[in-house]
């Protein structure tokens, strides 16, 4: 219930102005936001990279409504991945790209013309780009953008949600060599019809997409900061034979930060997601929604306490 109220308010612009104007606590956006710059995104990136984890870069922003802003966007991400590049930062950093940053609502074309720009220049710098995964009604023009994208740039990544009923069946099509498939639970409130709602549907269908990746050929990256999971993608792993290599955990920005270390120092890939930007607000909401006992932390934080 509160977690659809909290997904409710990511959508609402009176909230966010709300929001944006109310004394909010630095503290609370630092604690999952890199900051608002470039200069920002590669600092975190640097002490994330010398702590032995890989890194993907999001530039905040969703639901572009004009070609300039989706440019703006698109100019970021280049300026971006050279700066990683100069910096040494690639291929341990990559970057992660919301289309609909890039206006895909509004413009489906020109968002995909954007979007091979910056796997273009990903490529040029030494990495990758996974496209994000929004709501379930872009889930099809999403995979078919990334479907194109790989023939260009094979190394291009796609995002499964475990709450869609049709996942499992996404998985094992998208389970082939070559492929990269980050398998996430999904962020977003979405109606019975296509997805689990209860959180024991979600995560057995989490574990039926992690044996058809593990099984299949391609390279899973596991986004979750569920200790079952984990536990159970590394029991896969061993039970399909692959090396720490052949795979690897993804969890955010400052959610379970010690978890993140011990398992790279126990050998296995961990890329943290991170964030920057100004546009903030829809992900520190998803981020409260998917944990309502931060929302008493955020609410002292709003009335400045
Ligand atoms: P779950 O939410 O059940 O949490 C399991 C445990 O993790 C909790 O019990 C708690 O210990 C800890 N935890 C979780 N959230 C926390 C928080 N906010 N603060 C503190 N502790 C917390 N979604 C999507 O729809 N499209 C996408 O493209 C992506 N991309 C993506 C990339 C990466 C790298 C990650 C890790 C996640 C995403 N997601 C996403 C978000 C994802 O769908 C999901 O909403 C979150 O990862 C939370 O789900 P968990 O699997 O962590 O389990």
């Amino acid at each position: 219930m509160l977690r659809s109220i909290i997904l409710a308010a990511a959508r609402s612009a009176r909230m966010e102005k709300l929001v944006a104007t109310a004394p909010i606590s630095r503290n609370i956006v630092s604690r999952y936001v890199a900051g608002t710059a470039t200069e920002d995104a590669l600092r975190v990136s640097r002490e994330l990279v010398d702590n032995g984890l890989k890194v993907s870069l999001d530039y905040l922003g969703e639901d572009t409504f004009n070609t300039r802003q989706a440019e703006a966007t698109r100019d970021e991400y280049l300026r971006l991945l050279s700066s990683l590049q100069a910096d040494g930062l690639t291929p341990a950093t990559e970057v992660s790209v919301k289309l609909s940053a890039l206006g895909q609502r509004f413009d489906e074309e020109m968002s995909f013309r954007l979007v091979d720009e910056i796997c273009s220049a990903a490529e040029a710098a030494g990495t990758a780009v996974t496209v994000d995964m929004e709501d379930h009604s872009v889930t099809d023009i999403t995979l078919d953008a990334i479907h194109q994208l790989r023939e260009k740039y094979p190394s291009t990544g796609a995002v499964l949600q475990s709450y869609l009923r049709r996942t499992e069946a996404d998985c094992r099509e998208l389970s082939g060599k070559g492929s990269r498939v980050r398998l996430c639970k999904g962020a977003y409130a979405e109606p019975e019809s296509v997805a689990y709602q209860n959180r024991l549907d979600i995560d057995r269908s989490y574990v039926r997409c992690v044996n058809a990746l593990m099984r299949g050929d391609g390279y899973p990256m596991l986004a979750t900061h569920d200790p079952r999971l984990i536990e159970i993608g590394i029991d896969r792993a061993t039970w399909f034979d692959r090396g720490p290599h052949s795979f690897e955990f993804q969890m955010l920005y400052g959610i379970r930060p010690e978890e993140q270390l011990r398992l790279a120092q126990d050998g296995y890939q961990v890329r943290v997601y991170v964030p920057y930007g100004d546009e903030w607000y829809g992900y520190l909401m998803r981020r409260l929604a998917e944990r309502p006992a931060n929302v008493a932390f955020f609410a002292r934080s709003l009335r400045g306490k």
